[in-house]
């Protein structure tokens, strides 16, 4: 559920009509909703009540500074995957010992910085990682809390691109190799074992294979603890997919996975941290896009959009769905027919939907783009010299600007060119 709906014939974001803030930012932009971003925090929130946790909220898929405060305010963690995520959070107010640091490449300067500003634990991904870690802490005189990425080699079910639990992707310590790096970690100086590590992959749509992971995360855990290693945090990871397709998916409610992860480790007296992204931002944003063009093709009518792949990269990049609703509602009775939807970028990717049943809109009318606020801003870019589209957050019936779009003058001055010798 979110909270853009058609009120009066007009889609609204909350009590604000999306014209209104079309007038004034101008198009594209993106629309965040504060209500939706705080029930589907909630969601984990219930989900896991009663249970020693916390929620991280994947700061990857959406890194606003308005967002992560508005979580933080609620009680969430972060889950940041570099320097740079890792500094937003700060800035926005998180405090360190809310964020976990994740990602398979940390550098020396990112260890540096978060020994010194403040972190919960890192997510150790390999041995040399552990290693330059401990001489990083050990240099500062500090202690690195850790837990260790297991890879358990399950299958997601997912998009391959964002599919991470099996043994050929790049991330984590395979399982079996696991009671071995703990080894090691208990050796080293400036490391302290605080608990263990697992994501398996995004967008997952099955329970199954997380049932899958978090049992042999289970077994591993009394195996470790066998062993003397005080395992007494588990990071369960993000992933839990959305409905895309309103009117043609249904992935498992969050109170079924706080379900599934009490049965597996309600015995083990653990704190459990999750780090959910798309669940918690996807359905909280809408991309607004105005018709520039209705040209009529060879057997095709393409509606020609002022949002672009580099304003939304998801379905060039992933062949992903994403619901396109006009501003203007649809009455009851009114035809549908096939349209391919694309930007103005100059190649034949930059597509969005092929032969997408719609309502016929008109050059000039505004048209939404759902479940966009997970992984729709923070991978923009500037491809082609357009500009980072604005982002807006509503509050009831406020709105605000939450990141203005650049003048073309800071664009192009940006760069500099040499006056060689
Ligand atoms: N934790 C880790 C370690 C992750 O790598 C990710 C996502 C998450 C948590 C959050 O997963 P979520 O709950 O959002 O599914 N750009 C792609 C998605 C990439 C996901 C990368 N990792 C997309 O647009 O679908």
């Amino acid at each position: 559920m979110d909270h853009f709906l058609y009120h009066n014939g007009i889609l609204h974001a909350e009590d604000v009509a999306i014209p209104e803030i079309a007038a004034m930012v101008g198009t594209p932009f993106y629309v965040y909703s504060c209500a939706t971003l705080t029930r589907h925090y909630h969601l984990f929130e219930e989900a896991l009540a009663g249970l020693d946790h916390l929620v991280c909220f994947a700061m990857k898929s959406n890194s606003n500074q308005a967002v992560i405060a508005h979580l933080a305010g609620l009680g969430a963690g972060m889950d940041v995957v570099s320097g740079g995520e890792y500094l937003r959070a700060r800035a926005a107010g998180v405090p360190g010992e809310r964020i976990v640091f994740s990602g398979v490449g940390k550098t020396r300067d990112e260890m540096h910085m978060a020994l010194t500003g403040g972190i919960r634990q890192f997510n150790v991904e390999s041995e040399p990682e552990l290693i330059a870690l401990s001489e990083v802490a050990t240099a500062l005189g500090v202690t690195a809390p850790i837990t260790v990425r297991v890879n358990p080699d399950v299958d997601a079910k997912t998009h391959e691109k964002i599919a991470t639990g099996k043994s050929e992707n790049k991330f984590g310590i395979p399982i079996a190799k696991a009671p071995a790096v703990y080894a090691l970690a208990a050796s080293l100086s400036g490391i302290a074992v605080v608990g263990i590590d697992v994501h398996i992959g995004s967008q997952l749509t099955d329970l199954e294979p997380f049932r899958q992971a978090y049992q042999k995360v289970r077994e591993l855990t009394l195996r470790l603890r066998a062993e003397g290693h005080d395992i007494r945090r588990l990071d369960l990871g993000g992933g839990l997919g959305i409905p895309y397709e309103r009117n043609n998916s249904a992935p498992p409610l969050p109170t079924e996975y706080g379900a599934l992860i009490r049965e597996v480790f309600h015995d083990l007296e653990v704190e459990v941290e999750i780090e959910p992204g798309r669940l918690i931002s996807g359905n909280a944003g809408l991309l607004v896009t105005s018709v520039i063009y209705v040209k009529e093709g060879e057997g095709r009518d393409f509606l020609i959009l002022d949002a672009a792949m580099n304003d939304l990269v998801r379905p060039a990049m992933y062949g992903a769905w994403h619901d396109i609703v006009p501003v203007k509602e649809p009455a009851p009775g009114d035809e549908q027919r096939p349209f391919d939807v694309v930007g103005p970028v100059c190649e034949t990717g930059d597509t969005f939907a092929k032969q997408r049943q719609m309502t016929p809109v008109a050059a000039g009318d505004l048209v939404a783009f759902r479940s966009a606020g997970a992984y729709g801003a923070v991978m923009a870019s500037e491809y082609n010299t357009r500009p980072l589209i604005p982002e807006v957050m509503v509050k009831g019936d406020q709105f605000a600007v939450i990141r203005a779009r650049p003048t073309f003058d800071e664009i192009i001055n940006r760069d500099t060119v040499p006056s060689w010798g």
